[in-house]
């Protein structure tokens, strides 16, 4: 008989993606300097200039042709030898997937899908270097990307919070925290909970927080040892 793998729940932002040529919002040469963000990434935004808004994401989708996942996105796919892991990110590339992670919940969307205007359960797949724009019709249907926009309810927030309701570890990577509901997951663990947080310039977080203040490759890796080790004294 096997014991039962500890349950490890990862919450992802941008940062982790930085080390493979993607983009943060917020750092110093953040995408959020380049486009104002209440232009490209809001409901009001969507529906003042819906041109703009699909051009935003067609161009952030093609680029994921062009970039691989790094090595912090492969070692949390190892982590599957020895830990049950989700992971839940804000992150609306694939490069989780890719790099093979099992159980990955977009909280804020997806790239490389659109969905229909007038039914939201409609979702169709795209190819990295396919366009939408406005006029843009599948199966009879006008598209908008299949991105939560601010402005609009986090649809995959209750799968996130309950999966972070059963870590027996949880750990943030690479988020400034300052978006809402998901700077907020970390207070659904329970008591006691072990909770890491990595990041090379870290916001502040809640006492009894572990921060690895190093780059995701080298955050997550120290964090294998650190988890593997425990894990071996149980
Ligand atoms: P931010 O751009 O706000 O924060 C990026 C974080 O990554 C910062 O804390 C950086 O210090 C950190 N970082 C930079 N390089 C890193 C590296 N090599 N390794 C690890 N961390 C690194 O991005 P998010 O917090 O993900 O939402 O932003 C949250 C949401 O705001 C996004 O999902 C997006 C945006 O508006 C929507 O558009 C709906």
């Amino acid at each position: 008989m096997t014991a039962k793998k500890p349950v490890l729940v990862i919450s992802s932002g941008a940062g982790i993606s930085a080390e493979s040529g993607i983009r943060t919002f917020r750092d110093a040469d953040g995408l959020w300097e380049e486009y104002p963000v209440m232009d490209v990434a809001s409901a009001d935004g969507f529906r003042r200039n819906p041109a703009l808004v699909h051009e935003f994401y067609n161009a952030r989708r093609a680029q994921l042709a062009d970039v691989e996942p790094n090595a912090a996105h492969r070692i949390l796919h190892d982590l599957e030898d020895d830990f049950e892991v989700y992971v839940i990110t804000q992150n609306v590339d694939d490069l989780h997937e890719r790099a093979g992670s099992t159980h990955v919940v977009h909280l804020h969307g997806e790239l490389n899908k659109v969905r229909a205007l007038d039914d939201e359960t409609k979702v169709y797949r795209l190819d990295y270097k396919e366009r939408t724009t406005p006029e843009t019709v599948i199966d009879g249907h006008h598209v908008r990307p299949h991105i939560v926009f601010f402005q609009e309810a986090v649809p995959m927030l209750e799968t996130a919070v309950s999966l972070v309701e059963r870590a027996d570890i949880f750990v943030i990577i690479g988020t400034s925290l300052q978006v809402y509901p998901a700077a907020a997951l970390v207070n659904y663990v329970r008591r006691g909970t072990p909770v890491y947080y990595i990041d090379p310039a870290p916001s502040r977080v809640p006492e009894g927080v572990t921060v690895i203040r190093a780059k995701a490759s080298e955050g997550v890796a120290e964090l294998a040892r650190i988890l593997l080790a425990d894990k071996q004294k149980q």
